[in-house]
């Protein structure tokens, strides 16, 4: 059987660096098919992730984010509408010249190529086909279905998957980037529920022997900026994140309070509760739902990530993702190794 490591099971090798500042770091990112990025982070499409306020912040900031797709199509349309309108008030340019770039997720059955083809109308940069098992004869249908129905030159993000054969195919059936991870996210339950998945490393480490032309994402289980940095070594183009960007203002969904402080409600599209609210019942239910703390504004956030992720290639001696890719060293480390690299001065600190 396949050893299978996840994110804290490895570190990267410092190695020398010529970069004598982080403004020589270039964090940008190609993932095909038209789809530029100047921050390598996406925001996942959940309904309480990514509606207009994320997208915007995550647009103008350089990365992207994907409105989710459990709603109307008129309202999804609309969203793209003013996130798109946004881009042009902050730029005074067309949106469609501006260089930033809102997504939008359908499903592989039901209203997808009619949803799909009204996003494209309201403006949408690319379509994220969003399942949480990508390697399926739906996929493969819709992937056909989307290309013949959809204006040549539009991304088609496709996921997820968690194997090479998975990416390879999705690839082959239309697929410009693909999500990899299957049950690793924070909110997941996949894993548990089923039993299938594949730690979050691995699965980049696997995905990226791919010899197909295919952006690669590091979907789910990212938890700070070294995982960012170790997805994008192990090769992914750019990383999609929910929780490290849940809880913030940006994100749909009230403020709610109590005697211990502000929280923002994020739960798993799979889960009980988000079934329940988008279509009255629930099946197998394969996520959870929680309250994280009020985090405030997500720009901070993105730009702490930003500076965090610089820093990560420099150590490498690298100035962009592709020279990190090609750099990168990694050793395992032990349960010891774990506890010595995250901070640990907690247990000896004053109690005051
Ligand atoms: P993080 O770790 O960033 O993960 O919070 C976000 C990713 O988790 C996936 N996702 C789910 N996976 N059950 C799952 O197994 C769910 O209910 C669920 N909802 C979201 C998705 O890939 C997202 O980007």
């Amino acid at each position: 059987m396949q050893k299978s490591l996840s994110y804290d099971d490895v570190l990267l090798v410092p190695q020398y660096s010529d970069i004598k500042s982080r403004a020589e770091v270039s964090t940008s990112t190609n993932l095909g098919a038209g789809l530029i990025l100047n921050l390598p982070i996406i925001s996942s499409p959940m309904d309480t992730i990514t509606e207009t306020s994320m997208a915007f912040v995550m647009g103008t900031m350089g990365g992207t984010g994907i409105i989710h797709r459990y709603n109307t199509i008129e309202v999804q349309t609309n969203i793209v509408k003013e996130v798109n309108e946004c881009f042009a008030h902050e730029t005074g340019m067309p949106s469609m010249d501006t260089n930033h770039y809102v997504g939008a997720a359908v499903g592989v059955t039901g209203d997808f190529i009619e949803r799909a083809q009204a996003l494209v109308f309201a403006g949408v940069h690319y379509i994220c086909v969003d399942v949480a098992h990508g390697h399926h004869i739906l996929m493969e249908e819709a992937l056909y279905n989307l290309k013949k129905s959809l204006p040549g030159g539009i991304h088609i993000m496709a996921g997820n998957v968690a194997t090479l054969d998975g990416i390879n195919d999705l690839a082959d059936w239309g697929a410009d980037s693909v999500r990899c991870n299957i049950g690793g996210g924070s909110i997941c339950s996949t894993r548990i529920q089923t039993g299938h998945g594949i730690p979050g490393f691995q699965t980049i480490v696997e995905c990226a022997k791919t010899d197909r032309n295919v952006g690669i994402i590091a979907d789910g289980g990212i938890r700070n900026a070294g995982d960012i940095v170790k997805a994008l070594a192990a090769g992914a183009d750019a990383v999609m994140l929910g929780s490290l960007l849940a809880g913030t203002h940006e994100t749909p969904g009230d403020i709610l309070k109590d005697k211990y402080g502000s929280w923002k409600t994020y739960r798993g599209m799979a889960s009980k509760e988000a079934q329940m609210s988008w279509r009255g019942n629930y099946s197998s239910y394969e996520g959870i739902s929680s309250h994280v703390p009020y985090h405030g504004y997500v720009d901070d956030i993105l730009a702490d990530l930003k500076r965090n992720i610089k820093s990560g290639l420099s150590y490498s001696g690298a100035r962009n993702i592709r020279e990190l890719q090609a750099k990168a060293m990694f050793v395992r480390q032990t349960s010891a190794g774990v506890t010595e690299s995250n901070t640990h001065i907690a247990s000896k600190s004053r109690k005051w």
